[in-house]
């Protein structure tokens, strides 16, 4: 079967259309899986015989102008509201642009592997971004999930700040850590200024936090009886969030009862850490998530 991209889809590899979207649904002997070209964005992956990894909110929009709420949206070329906390759309556009599909692949062993690729002449609204630029997102899934997120810059330079926004769905977020981030210092966008992380994250009211660390994070889900593992390269840092309650409340693609199931350990290069290319250079960012 081939799509309108003329990319000949392998088996194991189908295309869908899941809540009017496009998308591609991976099934092998590995697990499964589920990207949209909306965004590029990953919204499932189970390995055989595990729950799934990933959350997905049913409270989520489905739209071409909206995000989706939950997976792993891609925040490309500013994190949040950018350096200057000016920049609109939040979280930037590739995650409401439409990326193409170039590549489709399933190993022997029943890896799959999909490339999705976003230029500028694809974004409607650049909001001042330079368009000569391409991002690439590479994902290998299996019994691992890799995402490599590589941006080449064309023409002109470029410096970015860039996020692979995991939400993974744990069975009770109280009774939930984060491991991996000792001593590793952070910025508390919930209480303000910096502190220094002493021992695991535990999460008692609403978290967000922008850590500067390179480091691979455990996420133990006791509830669940699950650990899984996030290693990261090419990435200086890691953003934990929980809404909880009342942020919960106010977000209109998010189900007021469902913080408890879910929480985001992101790869990110924010704030001081935001890529800068040379015209024609590029950059790689990966995460590979497992479970332990
Ligand atoms: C996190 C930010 O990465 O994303 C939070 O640190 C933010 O501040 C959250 O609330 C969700 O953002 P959005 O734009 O998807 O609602």
């Amino acid at each position: 079967m081939s799509t309108e991209n003329s990319i000949e889809l392998p088996e194991g590899i189908t295309t869908v259309t899941q809540n009017g979207l496009t998308a591609y649904r991976v099934q092998t002997s590995l697990g499964s899986g589920l990207v949209y070209e909306h965004g590029a964005h990953v919204a499932e992956w189970q390995p055989a015989g595990q729950d799934p990894v990933l959350w997905m909110s049913d409270s989520s929009d489905y739209a071409d102008d909206k995000p989706l709420r939950g997976g792993i949206p891609i925040c490309f070329p500013w994190f949040g509201p950018g350096r200057d906390g000016q920049h609109e759309p939040g979280h930037g556009f590739a995650r409401l642009a439409d990326w193409k599909l170039v590549q489709a692949e399933v190993s022997e062993s029943g890896q799959a592997h999909l490339a999705l690729e976003l230029t500028g002449d694809q974004v409607a609204d650049l909001a001042g971004f330079p368009s000569d630029f391409t991002a690439r997102l590479d994902v290998a899934m299996g019994t691992i999930l890799g995402l490599e997120f590589t941006v080449t810059a064309g023409g002109q330079q470029l410096d970015y700040e860039a996020a692979l926004h995991t939400y993974f769905d744990v069975a009770d977020i109280e009774q939930t850590m984060v491991e991996g981030l000792d001593g590793a210092r952070y910025l508390d966008k919930v209480g303000g200024g910096e502190a220094q992380q002493e021992g695991a994250v535990n999460f008692t009211m609403e978290t967000d936090r922008v850590y500067f660390s390179d480091s691979t994070t455990r996420i133990v889900d006791a509830a669940r009886g699950r650990t899984l593992v996030v290693e990261k390269s090419n990435s200086a840092n890691t953003v934990v969030w929980n809404p909880w309650v009342d942020k919960a409340a106010r977000m209109p693609d998010f189900g007021d009862r469902e913080w408890p199931a879910m929480c985001c350990v992101e790869t990110v290069n924010a704030l001081d850490n935001a890529v800068f290319l040379q015209p024609g250079e590029s950059h790689t960012m990966g995460t590979a998530i497992s479970i332990a």
